[in-house]
């Protein structure tokens, strides 16, 4: 009896440290993509969304509607066309004066990390490519 009883225990000891084995997928780049594009989806929402929307479309609720010009439309093509990495990083960090626009966009450099720059970069470009309100959400 005390034998069953030890066998079932192991049984369970081996079930619930198998359940929580994590499962590493072969493409860790992937998983830096996602973490970064996630990452950056949760700053842009709280620190970029008042003006440039929640979907980056750059219709904000709080302060979208007095802006001249308005923050520019992150889905479209145009937009996303003749801006690489570097100018988006520079116009983040300093702000749209840094890219020779107007002010009103202020500058991050100083409240975020460089990392956390580039995590907010990926997020745009990834709206940029997947459009869909849906997907972005
Ligand atoms: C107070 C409102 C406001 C906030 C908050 C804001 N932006 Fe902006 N942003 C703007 C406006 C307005 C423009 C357009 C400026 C222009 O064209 O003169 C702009 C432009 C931009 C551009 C385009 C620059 C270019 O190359 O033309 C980027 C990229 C950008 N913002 C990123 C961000 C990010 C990332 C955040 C959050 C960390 C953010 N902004 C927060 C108002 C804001």
């Amino acid at each position: 009896m005390k034998v069953l009883f030890l066998i079932i225990i192991s049984l369970f000891v081996i079930f619930f440290s198998c359940t929580e084995e994590i499962e590493i997928p072969k493409n860790n780049i992937s998983i830096k993509n996602d973490f970064s594009i996630r990452e950056g989806k949760r700053l842009f929402l709280y620190y970029c969304s008042p003006c440039h929307g929640e979907n980056g479309n750059g219709s904000g609720k709080f302060f979208g509607y007095g802006l001249k010009p308005k923050p520019p439309d992150f889905t479209t093509e145009e937009f996303i066309k003749n801006r690489n990495d570097e100018l988006l990083i520079l116009a983040i960090s300093g702000g749209s004066i840094s890219v020779g626009k107007s002010n009103l966009c202020p500058p991050w450099g100083n409240t975020f990390h460089k990392e956390e720059i580039k995590f907010l970069v990926d997020f745009i470009k990834k709206i940029k490519r997947v459009p869909k309100k849906s997907e972005i959400k």
